[in-house]
């Protein structure tokens, strides 16, 4: 007999070893996420998957996912939460979609469309962020870094590089880059690596062929990010 949980009154296989956001995109469920990544291990930072698992809250990228366990995933109180973390992250950087070149493409903003986020309960922070234009490919835009670790994780454990780490704390908090300069330029990254296009967000984009595709025709103008489409490359 396959072991299962629940995930809201339906019934999902496990497999061994599983989280519970394994087990529910396995199943085809969405649950709400910007950290995690299949490729690389959760690490449980941006609490965007929180779901109830038998009553108690849990990140759903880290939970195993255990036999009987009752996971509430969608709900009035969960959504709340997600806009509410949404709205705390869209405030603590410098985010303008409008003329941000990811427009269109960014987890994100397509998280607060889909979660229907209209309004900021929270006063804008404005930090004074740098932008990094030392790469000849790429850029590396502080503003809207919202410190998810996956360019750590994809220079790390695919590129073989290190080029990326976390420093400082709370508010000084900043993904810093391992050159003599601190500065991309002067670092080991290329345009190949896998780290150059994992960022969800515009905080790591190449240079060239950044408005090759119009605004209206990017992947979220015409996707809700529910929709789990693994040959369109997004989560
Ligand atoms: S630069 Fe992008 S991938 Fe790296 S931590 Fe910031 S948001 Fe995440
Ligand atoms: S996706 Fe689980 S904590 Fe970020």
């Amino acid at each position: 007999m396959t072991d299962s949980i629940i995930i809201d009154d339906r019934e999902v296989p496990i497999a061994a070893g599983q989280t519970i956001m394994e087990a529910a995109r396995a199943a085809g469920i969405y649950i709400e996420h910007l950290c995690y990544n299949p490729q690389y291990a959760p690490h449980g930072s941006c609490k965007l998957c929180t779901v109830k698992v038998d009553g108690v809250m849990q990140t759903a990228c880290t939970m195993p996912a255990l036999p009987g366990q009752v996971v509430e995933c969608s709900s009035p109180e969960l959504e709340q939460r997600r806009e509410t973390l949404v709205e705390m992250i869209f405030a603590e950087g410098n985010h303008y979609c409008p003329f941000c070149i990811k427009s269109g493409n960014c987890d994100l903003q397509a998280l607060a469309y889909h979660l229907g986020m209209h309004e900021n309960n929270f006063n804008h922070r404005y930090p004074v962020r740098t932008i990094d234009a030392s790469h000849s490919d790429l850029i590396l835009d502080h503003d809207r870094c919202i410190f998810c670790g996956l360019c750590i994780s994809a220079s790390r454990d695919t590129d073989q590089k290190n080029v990326f780490a976390m420093a400082g704390r709370g508010k000084a908090t900043r993904v810093v880059v391992n050159s003599d300069s601190g500065k991309l330029g002067d670092s080991d990254i290329t345009l190949d690596d896998a780290a150059a296009h994992i960022c969800p967000v515009g905080a790591i984009m190449p240079r060239a062929g950044a408005y090759a595709t119009p605004i209206g025709e990017r992947y979220f103008d015409d996707h809700d990010i529910d929709e789990i489409d693994n040959a369109s490359g997004k989560l």
